[in-house]
């Protein structure tokens, strides 16, 4: 694995490694894989676990890692080429990723979507310019349109749970969010499903489709994986029978251009897409509820849904660390054996 950028990249091989890697991670003592190894972090946006739990994961494994944040106490970074750079970014990617990655054994990057362009936000412009420029693995840590790290993370806590793949029925809901929020988390647990050999239903009021290019790459992983891909805004029809409800707000696709757009369309949406104890009814019996987190709290789901016995989302969480300790040993130390990591 020359990168870690999303599991669709992967072959069936590599990403049944990393799955083991994950298991092992959790079962086995650690293993100082990583002695003398450091990952620099770059995070262009906020987080909780994905940064905690890739620091606390390169230090159990014996490595180290350090967190930049431009335009926070670190230069701003322009990715565009040819232009004037006489704006807020004061270093250009073309220097400042190959200085990190002369300093780093693996750089990871999270940059989420901009929001305002739809074309740039589908480019993936900084991730694509950090493997071009690293010179060093790269590991995506959320991105415009993925979140891989997650993406792992909640397949091991799909089998964790003993949730069937194949015949399991998986549930992607919108939820209500005061704000527009990308397709990154979406567009990866649907694809993750769909590879895992599940029914992927995605459930969406009318004019909250996930991109096209989402719906494709998903039916693609239901291809390879055996699973397949529906979507449809009858919630009754959805969660009949669904073994995981996994919730999350995202944007319309005119927020891209136009935030007003985006805000007309949830207005009138509010109080009826936030998720209830009633929406499991005609759920299978051990029906999971899963969230990346953060979450609004009865904002996007009910306090007696999150604190109650369906909800995996700690679990989901505490399953970050494995899957960051097995994305680093795969990328830095594959000869690592699984059994000892
Ligand atoms: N789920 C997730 O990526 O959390 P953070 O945004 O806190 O990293």
């Amino acid at each position: 694995m020359d990168h870690f950028l999303s599991l669709s990249a992967l072959d069936d091989a590599t990403l049944g490694r990393l799955l083991a890697r994950a298991r092992a991670a959790v079962r086995r003592p650690l293993g100082e894989a990583l002695r003398g190894k450091v990952v620099g972090l770059v995070f262009q946006d906020p987080s909780l676990r994905t940064l905690a739990s890739t620091q606390a994961a390169a230090a159990q494994l014996g490595g180290s890692s350090f967190v930049l944040q431009p335009g926070r106490g670190t230069w701003g970074l322009e990715v565009r080429d040819g232009v004037v750079m006489d704006g807020a970014a004061a270093e250009h990617v073309r220097e400042a990723v190959p200085v990190l990655g002369s300093y780093a054994d693996a750089l990871g990057l999270r940059a989420f979507a901009g929001l305002a362009d739809l074309a740039e936000d589908l480019s993936e412009p900084m991730l694509s310019a950090f493997v071009r420029y690293a010179g060093r693995p790269v590991i995506n840590l959320e991105s415009a349109f993925d979140h891989p790290c997650q993406a792992l993370a909640d397949w091991q806590t799909l089998d964790h749970f003993g949730v069937p793949a194949a015949g399991g029925r998986f549930v992607l809901s919108w939820a209500w969010h005061p704000k527009p929020l990308p397709q990154a988390v979406p567009a990866a647990v649907v694809a993750m499903a769909a590879r895992r050999g599940m029914e992927v239903t995605v459930l969406r009021p009318e004019g909250f489709d996930l991109h096209p290019s989402v719906y494709a790459r998903a039916a693609a992983e239901a291809r390879r994986g055996g699973g397949s891909l529906t979507v449809t805004a009858d919630r009754e029809a959805a969660l009949a029978g669904a073994h995981v409800l996994y919730a999350k707000s995202w944007a319309a696709l005119p927020a891209w251009q136009d935030t007003a757009a985006d805000a007309a369309l949830r207005a009138p949406l509010l109080g009826d897409w936030c998720v209830a104890p009633e929406w499991f009814a005609n759920a299978a019996p051990e029906a999971r509820f899963m969230h990346c987190l953060p979450v609004r709290r009865n904002v996007v789901v009910a306090d007696a849904v999150l604190d109650g016995p369906r909800s995996v989302v700690l679990t989901q969480a505490a399953h970050r660390l494995s899957a960051a300790k097995a994305v680093l040993t795969e990328l830095l130390a594959p000869e690592t054996a699984i059994e000892a990591s």
